[in-house]
């Protein structure tokens, strides 16, 4: 336990900051990190108590798996089967914005709360030297869900996950802004390969690399054998409406390229850009304390398909939210 010091503890990203992080993360505390993608809550994907406490944090339902993180491939193939996709993909595109999902080994030292019972994980090597780093000097397998409140907005700075998580972790190592912006495309591979979540690497990409058209199942993100196919997530305070050109008076608009709103994900309209700054712009737009949100049309291309997807979780009607 971290004792006799304030809550979480704020560590930079220099080479202290990284060992102090890994040794609370070997302690069994819960660190949150940068990654490419959005911030990650870590913790030991081989210790019971290590993981439960993720899920106590998040206020995360147990049947919501999270993805382990290695430091690469060869890590990984310790953990779960490789088919001949799985490692094209993983050769192609790690360390970076996929997770693969695959048949968990079973001598994997991965406890089975961390896969929420299921037979496969998920699986990813994340782009970002601080992630790297960490994952390195702590040598274990590390769970890291969105260091958010379950079914809030994902983090991309340091404060964010500061403000929604705050006394409950143990530290947070801050590494500047995520690049990327949205989290991990997930992708399961066996005799037909899925897409079970759009993200940070575009679909065209994985197809490229497969030579072959993914089966898209992104309905089953965040509840991979539950109904509600839209649940919430990603969730402001605010209500949110989409497609929207124009905003009526009880609205701030979020706009897009040719449609301005009061704040824009990108006037030059640069699905990068966009979603770079999806979940800081929602948070930002939310604190301003409207009670709807409208957001402005985001081309369903490239990673446009992420950005629609969160938006739509956004949107969907909060008695579904979960995850
Ligand atoms: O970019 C990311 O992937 C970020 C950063 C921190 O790495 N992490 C992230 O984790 O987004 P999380 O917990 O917010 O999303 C994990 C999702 C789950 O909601 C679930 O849908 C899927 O991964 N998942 C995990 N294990 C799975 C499994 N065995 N089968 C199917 N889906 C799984
Ligand atoms: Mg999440």
């Amino acid at each position: 336990m971290v004792t006799n010091s304030v809550r979480p503890l704020l560590l930079s990203s220099s080479n202290d900051g990284i060992a102090r992080a890994s040794q609370l993360l070997r302690d069994g505390e819960l660190v949150a990190f940068p990654t490419e993608t959005v911030y990650g809550l870590g913790a030991r994907a081989d210790v019971p108590a290590a993981v439960a406490q993720v899920y106590a944090a998040k206020g995360r339902p147990a049947v919501n798996p999270l993805i382990v993180h290695v430091p690469d491939l060869a890590v990984a193939q310790n953990l779960a089967s490789f088919d001949d996709d799985a490692m094209r993909l993983a050769e192609a595109f790690w360390p970076g914005p996929l997770t693969l999902v695959l048949p968990k080994r079973p001598d994997s030292e991965i406890v089975p709360a961390a896969t929420a019972g299921l037979p496969s994980v998920a699986l990813r090597s994340p782009d970002h030297p601080v992630a790297l780093a960490l994952l390195r000097a702590t040598g274990l397998p590390i769970v890291a869900p969105s260091a958010n409140l379950s079914g809030r907005l994902s983090p991309t700075t340091a404060k964010h996950v500061l403000s929604g998580l705050g006394a409950r972790i143990a530290a947070i190592v801050d590494g500047g802004g995520a690049e990327i912006g949205v989290e991990s495309s997930i992708v399961a591979t066996g005799k037909a390969p899925r897409l079970l979540r759009p993200g940070g690497l575009p679909l065209g990409a994985i197809e490229a690399c497969l030579g072959t058209d993914l089966a898209i199942d992104a309905g089953s993100d965040h509840a991979p054998e539950a109904p509600g196919q839209l649940a919430s997530h990603y969730a402001p305070r605010a209500i949110l409406r989409l497609n929207a050109t124009a905003s009526a008076a009880d609205e701030v608009h979020l706009g897009f390229g040719s449609v301005p709103g009061d704040l824009s994900l990108s006037q030059s309209g640069d699905l990068a850009e966009a979603a770079r700054r999806l979940f800081a712009a929602l948070a930002e737009l939310d604190a301003r304390g409207p009670s709807k949100i409208a957001v402005a049309p985001i081309p369903d291309q490239g990673l446009g398909r992420a950005i629609n997807d969160r938006l739509r979780r956004a949107a969907a009607p909060r008695d579904q939210r979960h995850g």
